[in-house]
C-alpha cells in the first residue's frame, strides 16, 4: 500500500509518516492547496498510490478571519479536487476535519451525524470540504478531530512550554470544553481507517476521534505544567474574556463510538501521550543547551 499523504510539514503528516514506511508526503512543492487543479495532478502523477489522505490545511484559526477566499481554496475546494480526483483514478480518500464545524451549544457530545453550524472562517472552510468530498461520491471518509497536540510545531502543549519559560502564571479559559488528542494516536487511526475503507468501501462516511477524558484548556494547561514540573498558577477565566478573532466553539466534546464499533479504535488517554511529549520536549531542550 502507497499512501499519498498531503501537509509534509504537518504534525499529523510527520507522524503518519513516522508510522508507516509506505507513506509518501506531499509538500508544496508537488502541489500548492492555493491551487486545486495542482492536487488533482499531484495524485495523477502517483499511478502506484492506493490510498490519499489530506492532512493538509490552512490552521491558523485567527488568522482565517482575514483572508477567507484564500482560506477556502485551501481548506475546502482543494481537499474537493482531491476527492474528485481520488474517486476517478478508484482510491479511497481520508480528510481530516474538526470540532470546529460544530456551534458547540449545550454540552452532550456532537455526533457524527449532527447538524454542523461553524462559527468562524476556518470552521466553515473545514464544513465546505465535508460537503465537496461527499459529493465527489468516491470511498470517502471525514475523520473530525480536535485539539491536536504533539512535540512537534506549533500546538497548545509547546505554546503553554514556552511560556512557561518567562510566566509564572497565565489566564487560560475554562468554558472550552474538549478533547486533546495526541498527533500519533490520531495518524494511527487514520491508517487503520484508510486500510478498513481500501478494503470495504461500504465504510464510507463521517466519524470522530479523539482524546480522552474531555477537558477544559484551563485544565489541560494545568495538566501540563504539572507534568513539565512548570511553576505556572492557572487562572481559568471565561471565553467572553479572552476576545479571539474567531469565535470557537465551547462544547467540542466529540462522541466516537462509531469510530470504536465500525473499526475498533478507541479513544486514547491524552495524559499518557502527553507525559511522552513533555519528556522528549525537556531531551530537545536539554540537547539545545548542551550544544
Ligand atoms: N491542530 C489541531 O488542533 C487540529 C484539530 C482538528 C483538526 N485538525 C486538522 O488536522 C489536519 C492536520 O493538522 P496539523 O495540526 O497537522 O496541521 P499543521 O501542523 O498546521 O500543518 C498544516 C500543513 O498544511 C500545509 N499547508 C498549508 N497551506 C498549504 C498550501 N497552500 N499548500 C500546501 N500545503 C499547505 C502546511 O505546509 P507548510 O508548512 O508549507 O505551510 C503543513 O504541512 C488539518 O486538516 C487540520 O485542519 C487539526
Amino acid at each position: 500500500m502507497t499512501v499519498l499523504v498531503f501537509g509534509r510539514t504537518g504534525q499529523v503528516a510527520g507522524a503518519l509518516a513516522r508510522r508507516d514506511e509506505a507513506v509518501r508526503l506531499l509538500g508544496r512543492h508537488d502541489a500548492d492547496l492555493e491551487d486545486p487543479e495542482t492536487c488533482r495532478a499531484a495524485i495523477r502523477a502517483h499511478p502506484r498510490a492506493t490510498a490519499v489522505i489530506n492532512a493538509a490545511a490552512w490552521t491558523d484559526v485567527d488568522g482565517a478571519e482575514a483572508h477567507p477566499a484564500r482560506v477556502n481554496r485551501i481548506n475546502a475546494a482543494a481537499p474537493t479536487a482531491m476527492a474528485e480526483e481520488a474517486a476517478a483514478c478508484g482510491l479511497p480518500f481520508l480528510q481530516i476535519s474538526t470540532d470546529y464545524v460544530f456551534s458547540g451549544t449545550g454540552s452532550d457530545a456532537n455526533h457524527p451525524g449532527d447538524p454542523t453550524g461553524p462559527l468562524s472562517v476556518y470552521g466553515q472552510s473545514k464544513a465546505r470540504a465535508e460537503e465537496g468530498i461527499r459529493a465527489a461520491g468516491g470511498a470517502h471518509v471525514i475523520l473530525r478531530s480536535s485539539w491536536v497536540f504533539s512535540e512537534y510545531g506549533s500546538n497548545f502543549v509547546t505554546n503553554m512550554l514556552r511560556l512557561s519559560a518567562t510566566r509564572r502564571s497565565l489566564n487560560v479559559v475554562k468554558d472550552q470544553i474538549g478533547g486533546p488528542t495526541p498527533a500519533d494516536a490520531l495518524a494511527e487511526a487514520c491508517l487503520t481507517i484508510i486500510g478498513a475503507l481500501r478494503a470495504t468501501p461500504g465504510l464510507s462516511g463521517t466519524y470522530h476521534f479523539a482524546g480522552q477524558p474531555d477537558v477544559s484548556w484551563a485544565d489541560f494547561a494545568r495538566a501540563i505544567f504539572r507534568e513539565a514540573d512548570a511553576p505556572v498558577a492557572v487562572a481559568g477565566i471565561p471565553s467572553a474574556e479572552y476576545p479571539t478573532a474567531a469565535a470557537r466553539p465551547l462544547n467540542s466534546r466529540l462522541d466516537c463510538s462509531s469510530t470504536e464499533a465500525t473499526f475498533g479504535i478507541v479513544r486514547p488517554d491524552w495524559r499518557t501521550a502527553l507525559s511522552g511529549t513533555v519528556a522528549a520536549l525537556a531531551d530537545r531542550a536539554k540537547e539545545r543547551r548542551g550544544a
